[in-house]
């Protein structure tokens, strides 16, 4: 079945030119006002056990613009049966009974993988835990093909929580498919990239150094930004030594080159200041825009 679960399904370069010359055309049409309703009478069902904004609203309203219907439980934890106890595999087996595919975003690493096995339509992972998050990947990837004219030639400085974003976990998955890539990781010590990842750039010999922001940022193409995820850790006091270690402000930016871009999947808590905000390289907000296109081709792929 056609379940999008992770980055490491995509293993081709043709994979990836594919969906961003469909999410190109989708968005070019949708402007002129000439979409077609490729997934009229389908129904997509978003269940989300997490919060979201962006990717939540992103997927239905693709879903609504390519004619299609929307079931959407936006509080699973609180509002569906999950509240009396029943298990993933259970509501996913029934939901599927419902909808033609099915977006979920699950607290717990590994738990798309599972809703995948119980469901009878395809799932496609919004995020498991600090596991993955394939569509920002390639939401991701795609802003910086729009921003930057190119995927190949570039470094990459991943700057925040490391450990448990898994945006940045999903986009260093699809990096091989990129020529000549260089990546600054810019952590603190405990929420260090994990040898499993680093392994992974080992292995697909893709060069990488833990540095620090002042090293990181004049060498960057891509500045990517993650949140100090508050929610994911189980010691408050872990969080607060780790909290606000790193801000993007005027200052940094006086490091950045002038062709450089700084990306975010949102939302920023304080790691990103506001004055930020007017530079033209911050394509945070752009980058959201992005989302809608990629969803409304992947939902297309997979609906039709
Ligand atoms: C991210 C997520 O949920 O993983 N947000 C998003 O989907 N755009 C990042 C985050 O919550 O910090």
């Amino acid at each position: 079945m056609n379940h999008l679960l992770s980055t490491q399904q995509f293993t081709e370069r043709k994979m990836l030119e594919e969906i961003f010359a469909s999410a190109e055309e989708l968005e070019r049409a949708e402007k002129e006002k000439t979409l077609e309703p490729y997934c009229a009478g389908k129904i997509l069902a978003t269940v989300f056990y997490e919060p979201s904004t962006r990717t939540r609203f992103s997927f239905e309203a693709a879903m609504h613009r390519l004619g299609g219907d929307v079931l959407s439980a936006e509080n699973a934890a609180g509002s569906s049966s999950a509240f009396k106890g029943e298990s993933l595999e259970d509501a996913m087996r029934v939901v599927s009974g419902y909808a033609d595919a099915i977006v979920l975003r699950h607290p717990e690493s590994g738990s798309a993988e599972r809703a995948s096995r119980a469901s009878l339509v395809p799932v496609i992972n919004a995020g498991d835990g600090s596991g993955e998050h394939p569509t920002q990947a390639l939401l991701d990837l795609f802003t910086i093909r729009k921003e930057l004219g190119r995927i190949d030639d570039l470094t990459i400085a991943f700057v925040g929580d490391l450990r448990m974003s898994r945006t940045v976990h999903s986009l260093l998955y699809l990096l091989p498919l990129c020529r000549n890539i260089r990546l600054f990781l810019v952590s603190p010590k405990t929420l260090a990239l994990s040898p499993e990842y680093k392994g992974f750039l080992v292995q697909r010999g893709i060069p990488h150094e833990e540095a620090d922001l002042a090293v990181a940022v004049p060498q960057a193409d891509v500045l990517s930004v993650t949140r100090i995820q508050k929610e994911r850790f189980t010691n408050p006091a872990e969080y607060r030594a780790v909290e606000g270690s790193y801000v993007i402000d005027r200052r940094v930016l006086e490091q950045l080159k002038k062709q450089a871009i700084i990306m975010h999947p949102l939302p920023r808590v304080n790691e990103i200041a506001k004055e930020v905000d007017q530079d033209v390289r911050a394509a945070y907000f752009r980058q959201t825009k992005n989302g809608v296109a990629i969803r409304m081709a992947l939902l297309k792929r997979i609906l039709t």
